[in-house]
């Protein structure tokens, strides 16, 4: 009875104009708590997590969408303490798991969809106890209706792998979701996979990335999903700036950046959002916009950004900026060519900028790299023209219009998204990307306007080969690097 009243309320809230359904979105950017002891962490973060969802009930959330790692923080070792089991599919409202049972509460009182990530607890072969990382989704009544496992780890040796077929979908009376998790949003399967029929027009997202520059930028990698692929994203990251972890965004499936949030302060951030509307003001208007602008540059730095961009195997032109620009040029790696179309207003300014271009194999270093993968981009760099695509490289460049298009076999080998960057790391709008197939040919075309600040303006093309299995070295080193932070 109630559960059905609830049904009603949110329906009749729900505004239908066109083909779009409108719907409130939140999600959280979370700093866990870490307490003495494991159980401890897990209950004082879902204590914060319900408070969250109060809070975004005041914005008349339909649904909201809390980080990977969110209850733990990213734990890599003793995961029987930290995990949890997750019933299967249709359990609920009621659990047996104290947490579960409070978010399942949380949901239900409040008739919105809590989507929550956890260290999931599970038999494998020969009743052996096997952990994955895993979304789970409450419903309005409480009960879990989609659970999704994730595929493609990094560097999380002790965590199972997510079965290749699972079924990550769930629909809503504001239309079909789609899930995955932080590293998956670069593999085909399932960041293509799970959109490929067309039916899913809502992504959700929790992650707990590590921004490394110049291609892996948590907001950058965000909005540049969301634009090629034409679909809403929600994207909820974890919160530890020293480490890297940090920037989260509602993004709208026109390429619009609802709300977003990016800051070296650690801190706990709701987000909220209206998506699915035909009014582009209504975006702006509504919720608790993000930061902006330059405001935030000087309280940035403290965003640690590990990673540079080597020229290595890269062909590369400089390009002549002393007194205005207007270019057009082609420039070619093997048989892979980039035809970059540029205008700017320039005077006396003491950056280089250059284009680039690779076909090949991906570097080790950053790892996320290493299937192969293709670039085409404009990159800033220091006066020498040495250090480049480095967020520490001041531009006074305005660029009016930027425009690169490729033209590739029309092989279903690499997917493609634009690479961007700025140096207050917000993303880059405006953001077209069009992509168009003859018989043959497969031409990518990406183009923004009247921007500054711009470090890197691009198209990175990555195969659709499988999962990276990272070698036990490499595990070492990750551990390494990531006590230097
Ligand atoms: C944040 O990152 C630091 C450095 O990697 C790590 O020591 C710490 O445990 C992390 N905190 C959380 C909550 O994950
Ligand atoms: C972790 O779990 C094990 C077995 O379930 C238990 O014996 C141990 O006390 C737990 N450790 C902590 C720190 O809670
Ligand atoms: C698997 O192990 C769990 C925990 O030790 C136990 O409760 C359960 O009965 C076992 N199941 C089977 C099928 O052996
Ligand atoms: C996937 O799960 C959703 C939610 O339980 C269900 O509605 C849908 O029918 C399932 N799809 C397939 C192909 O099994
Ligand atoms: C750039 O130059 C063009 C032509 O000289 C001019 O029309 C335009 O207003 C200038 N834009 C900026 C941002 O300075
Ligand atoms: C990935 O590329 C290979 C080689 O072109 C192709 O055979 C395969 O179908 C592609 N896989 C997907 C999922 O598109
Ligand atoms: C270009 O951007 C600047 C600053 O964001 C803005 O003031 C100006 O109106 C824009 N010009 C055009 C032609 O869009
Ligand atoms: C070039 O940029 C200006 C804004 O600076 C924009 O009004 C114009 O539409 C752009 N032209 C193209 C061809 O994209």
């Amino acid at each position: 009875m109630k559960g059905g009243l609830v049904c009603v309320m949110i329906l009749t809230a729900l505004v239908v104009r066109g083909y779009a359904v409108e719907y409130i979105a939140a999600v959280v950017e979370f700093q866990p708590a870490i307490s003495p002891s494991p159980s401890r962490t897990i209950e004082d973060n879902v204590h914060e997590y319900v408070a969250f969802i109060e809070s975004a009930k005041r914005e008349a959330a339909n649904i909201i969408v809390f980080p990977e790692y969110g209850l733990t923080g990213m734990v890599l070792s003793q995961l029987e303490n930290y995990s949890i089991e997750i019933p299967d599919v249709g359990s609920g409202p009621t659990f047996n798991d104290i947490n579960l049972h409070r978010l399942a509460n949380a949901a239900r009182e409040h008739g919105m969809f809590v989507v929550a990530n956890v260290l999931e607890k599970s038999r494998g072969a020969a009743n052996k106890t096997i952990f994955y990382n895993t979304n789970f989704v409450l419903n309005l009544e409480g009960k879990i209706v989609a659970k999704y496992r994730k595929i493609n780890l990094f560097a999380e040796p002790l965590v199972t792998p997510g079965p290749r077929d699972q079924n990550n979908t769930f629909d809503t009376p504001f239309g079909k979701f789609g899930m995955f998790i932080c590293f998956d949003i670069l593999f085909y399967n399932p960041s293509m996979s799970t959109i490929a029929s067309g039916q899913v027009k809502n992504i959700i997202y929790p992650t707990a990335w590590f921004s490394s520059l110049p291609y892996y930028h948590s907001l950058n990698v965000q909005h540049g999903y969301a634009v090629v692929n034409k679909v809403n994203l929600l994207a909820a990251n974890l919160n530890n700036v020293t480490a890297g972890n940090g920037g989260s965004g509602i993004y709208g499936a026109n390429g619009q950046v609802l709300n977003y949030y990016i800051s070296g302060l650690g801190s706990s951030r709701l987000l909220v959002a209206k998506v699915g509307s035909n009014d582009p003001q209504a975006f702006r208007s509504y919720g608790l916009k993000g930061f902006s602008g330059f405001d935030n540059k000087k309280e940035l730095e403290s965003y640690i950004t590990p990673g540079s961009f080597s020229a290595t195997g890269y062909t590369v032109r400089k390009i002549e900026l002393s007194n205005g620009v207007e270019l057009k040029e082609k420039v070619c790696q093997k048989g892979f060519c980039c035809e970059f179309s540029i205008t700017a207003n320039t005077s006396n300014i003491p950056e280089v900028y250059q284009l680039v271009v690779y076909d090949g194999q991906g570097k080790v270093i950053p790892a996320v790299d290493m299937l192969p993968i293709r670039v085409c981009a404009l990159m800033v760099c220091d006066s020498r023209g040495e250090s480049c695509a480095s967020r520490d490289i001041l531009s006074s460049t305005t660029f009016q219009n930027i425009s690169i298009r490729a033209e590739v076999k029309n092989g279903k080998e690499h997917f493609y998204r634009p690479v961007t960057l700025r140096t207050q790391l917000t993303p880059l709008e405006p953001l077209m990307y069009e992509e168009s197939t003859s018989k043959d040919m497969r031409t990518i075309n990406i183009r923004t306007s009247n921007n500054t600040d711009i470090v890197l303006f691009g198209i990175y093309g990555r195969s659709n080969g499988s999962t990276i299995v990272f070698s036990s070295i490499f595990l070492v080193i990750m551990a390494a690097v990531r006590t230097l932070f």
